[in-house]
Order: structure tokens, then sequence, then C-alpha cells
């Protein structure tokens, strides 16, 4: 009876130092952060792994790519709920409603399931990806499943189960406004907190202003946390959005995963590309060759006039 209630004492005591759901990140604690993780996650310890670090000059452009169709962003079904939750390892704003991404070379459409922040301190950066080595001041994934599979756990068995849409974030002077989502974080302050709130525009959240160029990256690689299945087509977009410090630290000063600790640094390093094919599709210069086309046009139609 002892042994076994020291055996029990034994067992609690590791599943606390191990962190919330047997995984965690080394700010919370070395013995449960990211190079622990292929112990009880072999996926892990794959070799199309997620993060990785895009280096534009060696991205290959891909003239069949094109940009994504982003549905039901702007105007979601306001009759709906969504959910804002403290997993404890980062905030999740799980959607409702048909909210979908298609187009771009997904085989496919991809309904949206939730979103979610990387982050680093007040002082450090946070994001997953880098580009040219560069790490920003935090990421936001927008996840994605493919509607040709029935469940998530189906999809997570496909390596084109997921769509992942990468976001950065950088320091500007100014509050964005209306970045509606950050004044609800204080209702999720605590780990398991959940707060439902009525659906609300995404348009500050998406690369929607179809007059700027926007530039995306794609690759095949995971999810970047336990189980860190292989499953994802990530499109990673190079235009950050601006958001004040202020703004930016409202994510590790408000958030926490116990009640003395904040989640902080809540981000796996690169992995490596182990031969894996970077692309880039750039809408910019769509429009110069539609530009140059209409150059050519003209000039003929004027050599004909005269
Ligand atoms: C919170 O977690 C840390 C380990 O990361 C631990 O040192 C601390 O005692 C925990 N605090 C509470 C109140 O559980
Ligand atoms: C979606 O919204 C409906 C209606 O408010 C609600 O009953 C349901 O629980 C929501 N589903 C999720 C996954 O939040
Ligand atoms: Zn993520």
């Amino acid at each position: 009876m002892r042994s076994l209630n020291l055996f029990l004492v034994s067992l609690l005591l590791s599943s606390l130092a191990s962190g919330v759901g047997g995984w965690c990140y080394d700010s919370m604690s070395p013995d449960c952060g990211p190079s622990t993780w292929p112990r009880d996650h072999p996926k892990c310890a794959g070799s199309g792994q997620s993060p990785i670090d895009i280096l534009t000059k060696e991205a290959k452009p891909d003239p069949k790519l094109s940009d994504i169709t982003f549905k039901g962003y702007i105007d979601p079904d306001k009759s709906l709920d969504w959910t804002l939750y403290n997993d404890g390892h980062s905030v999740q704003l799980i959607l409702n409603g048909s909210i979908t991404i298609s187009g771009g070379m997904l085989p496919g459409t991809y309904k949206a399931d939730h979103l979610h922040f990387h982050w680093g301190t007040d002082s450090s950066p946070g994001s997953e990806h880098t580009i040219d080595g560069m790490q920003f001041p935090m990421e936001m994934h927008i996840v994605h499943l493919n509607q040709n599979y029935h469940s998530k756990q189906e999809a997570l068995k496909h390596p084109d189960g997921l769509a992942v849409v990468g976001i950065m974030f950088v320091e500007s002077d100014s509050d964005a406004k209306d970045y509606n989502f950050i004044q609800y974080l204080k209702h999720v302050k605590n780990h398991n907190d959940k707060y439902t709130i009525k659906p609300f525009s995404l348009e500050n959240m998406i690369p929607n202003d179809l007059s700027k160029s926007r530039v995306y990256y794609r690759y095949q690689g995971s999810l970047t946390t336990p189980t860190c299945n292989e499953a994802v087509i990530w499109t990673v977009y190079k235009e950050p959005i601006p958001l004040s410090k202020d703004q930016l630290n409202a994510f590790p000063k408000i958030l926490h995963y116990n009640e003395s600790s904040r989640i902080v640094s809540n981000f796996r390093s690169i992995q490596k590309l182990n031969g894996r094919t970077v692309n880039v599709f750039n809408s910019g210069s769509l429009l110069f060759r539609l530009n140059l086309l209409m150059c050519v046009v003209g000039i003929q139609a004027l050599l004909l006039f005269n």
C-alpha cells in the first residue's frame, strides 16, 4: 500500500513537471521543452518538420501559384459563437461557421478550425518561421482542415490534411485601430479559461488589400507542436501586420499557464529543410506582366491608328 502511494505520488509529480499535456517550451521547464518532445511524440523527430527559416533568394517562383481565396472572413455568420481558449501553450480563437480558403494550388477547399499565436517576451521576438534569419515579434497561425476528410484526426494522417496560414506581426509606433481581438485576452488569463464571443470581421487579420502586392511562401511541413504530424501545407505571408508595442505585449503580459507563471517564448526553434523546396508567389510580378501586356497592346493600337 505504502509503495503504491509512493508510486502514485511520483506519477503525479512527474506529470506536474512535464507541463500541460506532457510537453512545454523551454521557458516553462527544460525538462519538457522541444528537445524532449520526440520521447513521447516520435513524429517530432521526422525529416519534414516546421517551422523553418525561409531563405528568400532560394525560394523558387512557381507560376502555377495564385492568390489564396479567403471566404467568410470579412462577414462571418453572427448567429454562431466563437470561443477564446487558453490552452496553456497559447491562446486559441476557435472559429465556427463556413470560413474557408481555396486556390493558390491548395488541393481542395479547407475549412478554418481555429487561429492561435506564438510570441516572445516583452523584449524578445517570438515568431516560429524566420525570413532570411530574421525572427518577428509574433506569428499567427490560422489552421484549416481539408474538407475531403471527415475529421481532424483523419486529416492529420494525410500530407494534404491541413492548410495553415502564417502571418507575421511587426512593432509599429501607433496602435493598429480596430484590432478587436486583443481586448478579449483578459477574459482567458488562466489555463483552461474559455470565453464566448460573437463572430467579428477578420479583415485586419488577413492580407486582403488587393491594391498591395502580396508575397507568400509555400512548403510542405508539420504541426509545430506535439504530435508534430507532417500533414501541413504551409502558406507564410511575407508582409507583416503592424501592431503597437502595447498590443504585442498584451500576449506575454496577460496570458498564464499557471497562477504564478506567464506564457512566454512559446515558439519552436527552426527545423532542417532536408531537401524540401520552398516556393514563392508574388502577385506583384503578375501585375507587372499585366501592365506590360497593356503597354504592348497600347503601342500597337497607336501604330495601327496613326
Ligand atoms: C508554475 O509552474 C512553474 C514551472 O514552470 C513552477 O515552478 C511553479 O511552482 C508553478 N506555480 C504554481 C502556482 O503552480
Ligand atoms: C457554433 O455556434 C453554435 C451556435 O451558437 C453553438 O451552439 C456551437 O457550440 C458553436 N460551435 C463551436 C465549435 O463553437
Ligand atoms: Zn502554431
